[in-house]
């Protein structure tokens, strides 16, 4: 029997992640099946121990259960330590590992897929949720010289500046008029309610890229502020979806697949 994974999710319908990891088995010759599972709000645990008892060998984990996958592992690494929530479970007899992939593959759409510099570059990060934070310390590894992290609630990026210890400076929205970022990054869930942030205008940098972690039909609504501002570049988050799998299947596997021909498999999809 093949090996089985899994995207564990509510809801999981929507998820391109079976498309992709089919792919990535394909191209490089695993033998293994990968579905959706759908798990009840509170039975988290439940799925996903009855997942593994019929010998699921990994999970990929999207909302609302990042968290409780990273209250589930017995093992973190050091990515979902500092993140704080998990979106890859690999199962190994009682050993129930568990990483973040999500920075990695922000980082790798930005650098090796859109050429983008980060090192010395000035990062504007908005959302301070568990898309935001698993994104931060990937980010801040790449060196920019100045990270800001805005949200509409201030709390929250104080909280998450001081366990960053510094190496970020929480700003409200309206505190950003007058500066400008060579990177902006939209981790917010905004776009999901055809929202935005309540950007002040003149933020984009002669040159900068406008990233929104969403993704969909059609221009979200960041980007098209974005664009509308003279943002030079523009990108959704398809790239980071691909990258984040493509480093899942790694953990899995011991394999890189070559992400490209996914990528553009998706954007033909999202094209028709
Ligand atoms: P996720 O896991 O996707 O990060 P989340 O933890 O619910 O989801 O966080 C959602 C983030 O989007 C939060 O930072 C939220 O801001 P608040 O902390 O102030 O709620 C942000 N967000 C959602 N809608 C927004 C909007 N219309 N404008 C600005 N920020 C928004």
């Amino acid at each position: 029997m093949p090996d089985q994974y899994a995207v564990i999710g509510n809801p999981v319908a929507h998820s391109k992640s079976p498309l992709i990891h089919a792919a990535f088995a394909r191209q490089t010759g695993q033998d293994l099946v990968y579905e959706r599972l759908l798990a009840p709000k509170d039975a988290f645990v439940a799925t996903a121990n009855a997942f593994r008892a019929r010998g699921g060998r990994g999970l990929n984990v999207t909302l609302p259960f990042k968290g409780e996958a990273f209250r589930y592992a017995t093992v973190l690494s050091e990515r979902a330590r500092s993140a704080q929530a998990v979106n890859t479970l690999k199962f190994d007899g009682d050993v129930i590992f568990a990483d973040n992939t999500d920075g990695a593959g922000l980082v790798n759409d930005l650098v090796r897929n859109l050429g983008c510099v980060i090192a010395g570059r000035r990062i504007l990060l908005m959302g301070a949720g568990g898309a935001a934070s698993g994104v931060i310390e990937p980010l801040l590894q790449q060196q920019p010289a100045q990270f800001a992290l805005a949200n509409r609630t201030p709390e929250k990026t104080q909280s998450l500046a001081q366990s960053f210890r510094g190496a970020l400076e929480a700003v409200s929205y309206s505190a950003l008029a007058g500066r400008q970022f060579d990177l902006v990054v939209n981790a917010t869930s905004a776009s999901l309610a055809g929202e935005l942030p309540q950007l002040p205008p003149g933020v984009f940098a002669r040159g900068a890229l406008a990233y929104d972690m969403m993704y969909g039909r059609g221009e979200t609504p960041f980007l098209a502020f974005a664009r509308s501002e003279g943002a030079a570049q523009l990108a959704d988050g398809l790239g980071m979806l691909v990258e984040q799998a493509a480093e899942s299947f790694y953990i899995w596997r011991g394999l890189r697949p070559d992400s490209a021909p996914v990528l553009q498999q998706l954007r033909q999809m999202k094209d028709d």
